[in-house]
Parts: structure tokens; C-alpha cells; sequence
């Protein structure tokens, strides 16, 4: 039993590891984008702010995994899949954009559609998860994320309007 229990546990472990990368690529991207806008200031700033968020998500989860690392208790059904796949998607996009800049108002669209896709995956990730600070974690980064796809909206829509 304590076998099994220890078992589930190192997925859980491993699912936390890919919310972390995850949230380590989101950054690294904002933080691209702040460098390529520099010469529009305020959405200049929106990236960094944003992109400070994702590192601060990240040792989020770097704090949850240390916690896990010393418990392991609870048995979770989880989809590890799913959570690669998010991964992939965040570093091809981060990929592409490396090779190709986009223009501000493809970056902020691509960055709005990459923060509701987090908030769906957090929302389902968040009814994987038997334990309370887990379900509170993963329910925060969905929240976090809603909050960063309104502000990137707002940007977006500054910026069709000062043309
Ligand atoms: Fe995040
Ligand atoms: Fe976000």
C-alpha cells in the first residue's frame, strides 16, 4: 500500500514539475516580448509585470513540490498527458516567436489565447487534485490567469485604438 501511495505520489510530483516548466516558459516569453516592444512603454511594462507574475507561479510551485517531495499520503488520479501537451504548446509558441517576432497586436492576441488556455487547464487540473492546498494552488493560477488575459484584452484594444 505505502508502494502505491508512494507511486502516485511521484506523478503528482511530476505533473507539478511540468506547471513549473510551464509557468518558466510563459515568463521567458513576457520577458521576450518586453525586450521587442521596448519602444512601446506601456505595454512594455504590462509584459514585465506579467512576466514577474509567471516567475512568481513558478516558485509557486517550486514551494508545492518541496512540500509533496516530504508527503506522500494522498493518492491522485491525474492526467499527465494533458499537462505535457500545455508544455509543448507554451514552447513551441515560445519557439516561433524566437524565429519570427509577431507584431505587437499578434503578440498580445497569441499571449490572450495562451493565458485562457492556462485558465482551462488549471480549472481541470484543479478537479484532479484530492488535496486542498493543491485544488487552492492550481485555483489561484486559473484566476491569476483570467486576470492576465483582462489586462492583455485591455492592452490589445489600446492599441488598435492609438492607431
Ligand atoms: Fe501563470
Ligand atoms: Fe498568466
Amino acid at each position: 500500500m505505502a508502494e502505491i501511495a508512494s507511486g502516485v505520489s511521484v506523478d503528482v510530483v511530476r505533473i507539478l514539475e511540468i506547471c513549473r516548466d510551464v509557468e518558466v516558459y510563459v515568463s521567458e516569453l513576457y520577458y521576450y516580448f518586453e525586450e521587442s516592444f521596448r519602444d512601446t512603454p506601456d505595454i512594455a511594462g504590462l509584459w514585465k509585470k506579467t512576466a514577474m507574475e509567471e516567475e512568481n507561479h513558478a516558485r509557486q510551485f517550486v514551494l508545492a513540490i518541496n512540500l509533496r517531495k516530504q508527503d506522500i499520503v494522498h493518492a491522485v488520479s491525474i492526467d499527465q498527458e494533458s499537462a505535457k501537451a500545455v508544455l509543448n504548446r507554451v514552447k513551441a509558441l515560445y519557439e516561433a516567436v524566437r524565429r519570427s517576432r509577431p507584431a505587437i497586436t499578434d503578440a498580445l492576441h497569441m499571449a490572450i489565447e495562451l493565458e485562457e488556455e492556462l485558465a482551462e487547464y488549471h480549472m481541470s487540473a484543479l478537479g484532479r487534485f484530492q488535496d486542498k492546498s493543491h485544488k487552492m494552488l492550481f485555483e489561484a493560477m486559473m484566476n491569476h490567469d483570467n486576470g492576465h488575459a483582462l489586462e492583455l484584452k485591455k492592452a490589445y484594444e489600446n492599441v488598435l485604438a492609438g492607431r
